[in-house]
């Protein structure tokens, strides 16, 4: 296995393939909308009718594609393939939308990911006297495989025969799938470090970067490997091999998921829908890992008592809205269990060279399960021998596939880019396995382990409580919408809190945002304070350790001595906040270490009200993508 080096550029995209018996033309396009959300800078599609390669693409989001298919229809057929783009390598324009095309137009490719050797490949086909038709590294694949294409033997499987030679050939992380003209009934693809699912249908079968791809038609899906090329074809089906052209046994899964989970449902915004779900998404996390007692079985944790008796250190590694999950669960998990606990961002922890050994345990939480930092750090660790305990929440995907240990998280697809459901279903994630760790260890008595296990079980309704009570946060951000900046304040758990919330309103409204540690406040980020500038404070329980509670209410204090605008989020019954509050928002009392789980709610439909008001798009903002697959 070849880890991209550092610093590389590729393409994070969305990718569908189609052989069957229905309008391949519309079957594309649908498990394109399906999958915008993880690229939007352009989109194209290929389709083989009539022993011919036909293309359309198109710059911008979907709907820009959609107006050029409106215009010149592609022929109809019952196969095709299909991309939405997040551009790293070459702009996001016509020309280097995909599908690209080899220079004969036989061999059409769309990709997804990284191909590092691509300048080097460039100068072979332009020695050949290939012209490319793009700046991309994508291109090098389509004339690359045409060329293999022609120098194979004469055979069913060609095109997959080609496919391996080529990747043979390429260095990176890529998912590749091809379709010839020469080869009307089959479509060919393969994967390194990238993501890439076949789904079965009756009598057809689908290629995507997850199943929202075809969860439309059918739940049944195969697990691709690294370094495995895999033909679908109308009448042989699905055929694995690995690069060399070993044959492969795919694992066979069925979503758990039907295609309604990956709808609006009525709501103006997937995150709202995704906001909405979070009671749900928190019970169906629990569910099943609570006994009847109180005690937790996890076991899809497949290490030994032993192994988990013999960890002196633990090492948690995440990205965005994940990372601020692990910071929260610092406090739970070292409160608990007495292990040391360091949480550091996927980007930087194997560039640091960090001590692990077989000891250590490293906790990567990821939603998406194939956000390239987060992998490569996985890697890592397990390179130096540490136990890895991935929480994730797409079934299959490549970060729990190579863990030694999963903790599934079920919080249904999260489509919105703005991750909601998945940050409070991973701290409730983190959280049993907090416990579970303590449990095993002997840490905690029975009792205690109970009383929180019943903590825990109240938070959907805590949650749903939250969210009942939104219309005054709702209004509240329609006031800010013309705010220039907006300060998060937080201490303890609080803290982490006020990153996300900063995080949310940053990456969905545009707006400068920063969160702070309360306390950290007087060491220089108070001169920013101006007149009228919004601040918003996590403040703990009264009933929290120490006396952190009267130092927040302080802090509030402080800032709105110099002018600030307060928004204040405190639990019922604190009183001494509302002399300072110029807005109050009031969450359910809460045990201190799970109040992230309420307390965030407030800042996610904030941030959201925030972004609608301002006119911009809240599923899609600009220039991210939901699942990052490049380093
Ligand atoms: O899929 P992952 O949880 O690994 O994604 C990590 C981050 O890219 C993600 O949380 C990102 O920060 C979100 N856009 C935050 O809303």
């Amino acid at each position: 296995m070849r880890a991209p080096p550092p610093g590389t550029l590729g393409e994070m995209c969305g990718i569908v393939g189609y052989v069957g018996h229905q309008d391949a033309r519309e079957v594309v396009l649908e498990g394109l909308r399906r999958l915008e959300y993880r690229g939007y800078d352009s989109a194209g599609m290929a389709v083989v009718a009539d022993g011919a390669l036909t293309t359309a693409k198109k710059a911008g989001k979907l709907a820009n594609l959609e107006k050029v298919l409106a215009d010149r229809p592609l022929p109809a057929a019952t196969i095709g393939l299909g991309h939405t783009r997040w551009a790293t390598h070459g702009g996001p324009t016509d020309r280097n939308a995909h599908p690209h095309l080899s220079a004969d137009g036989s061999v059409a490719v769309i990709h997804n990911g990284i191909i590092e050797n691509f300048a080097a490949l460039r100068a072979e086909c332009e020695h050949d006297g290939v012209e490319f038709a793009s700046d991309t590294d994508t291109e090098v694949a389509a004339h690359l495989l045409a060329a293999a294409y022609a120098a194979a033997p004469e055979g069913e499987s060609r095109l997959a025969d080609a496919m391996r030679t080529v990747c043979r050939r390429l260095e990176g992380a890529f998912t590749l799938v091809a379709s010839s003209a020469a080869e009307p009934d089959t479509l060919v693809a393969a994967r390194r470090s990238s993501p890439l699912v076949v789904g079965v249908g009756d009598g057809e079968y689908f290629l995507g970067s997850d199943v929202a791809a075809f969860i439309a038609h059918t739940r049944e899906a195969r697990e691709l490997g690294q370094d495995q090329v895999v033909e679908i074809n109308r009448d042989r089906g699905v055929t694995v091999t690995d690069f060399d052209g070993g044959s492969v046994e795919p694992t066979s899964y069925t979503v758990d998921w039907d295609a309604a989970a990956a709808e609006k449902g009525g709501y103006d915004w997937f995150m709202l829908k995704e906001i909405a779900e979070q009671p749900q998404a928190i019970a169906d996390t629990l569910l099943g890992r609570l006994g009847p007692q109180g005690e937790l079985a996890l076991d899809e944790v497949r290490l030994s008592d032993q192994e988990l008796r013999d960890i002196d250190k633990i090492f948690v590694v995440a990205c965005g809205t994940a990372y601020h999950a692990g910071l929260i669960a610092k406090y739970a998990l070292e409160h608990w269990t007495r292990i040391p606990v360091e949480v550091e961002v996927a980007s930087e922890f194997r560039y640091r060279d960090p001590v692990l050994d077989r000891s250590t345990l490293v906790v990567v939480i990821s939603q998406s399960g194939e956000t390239m930092d987060s992998l490569m750090a996985l890697r890592h660790a397990k390179d130096q021998r540490a136990r890895v305990l991935a929480i994730c929440n797409a079934n299959g995907s490549t970060i729990p596939r190579e863990s030694d240990a999963v903790l599934y998280t079920h919080a249904g697809p999260e489509i919105a880019v703005a991750s909601t459901k998945g940050f409070l279903t991973q701290l409730v994630a983190c959280y049993l396995v907090g416990l579970f760790l303590a449990q095993v260890r002997g840490m905690k008595f029975e009792d205690e382990i109970a009383s929180i296990v019943a903590d825990l079980r109240r938070l959907p309704e805590a949650v749903a409580e939250v969210l009942a009570r939104m219309d005054s946060v709702r209004e509240l951000g329609r006031s800010l919408a013309d705010a220039n900046t907006i300060l998060f304040l937080g201490r303890h758990v609080g803290f982490p809190v006020a990153l996300e919330g900063a995080l949310k309103l940053k990456e969905l409204a545009y707006i400068h945002a920063e969160g702070f540690a309360a306390g950290e406040l007087k060491h220089g980020p108070i001169a920013v304070i101006e007149e009228g500038t919004p601040v918003v404070v996590i403040v703990p329980s009264p009933r929290s350790r120490g006396s952190v509670h009267g130092k927040v209410v302080s802090n509030i204090q402080e800032v709105r001595a110099r002018g600030a605008r307060t928004i204040v989020i405190a639990e019922e019954g604190d009183e001494d906040v509302v002399p300072y509050a110029d807005h109050l928002i009031r969450v359910p009392r809460t045990p201190t270490l799970l109040a992230p789980v309420v307390t965030t709610v407030p800042l996610q439909v904030l941030a959201c009200e925030i972004a609608a008001t301002r006119g911009l798009d809240v599923d899609q903002p600009r220039n991210l993508a939901k699942s990052v697959t490049v380093e």
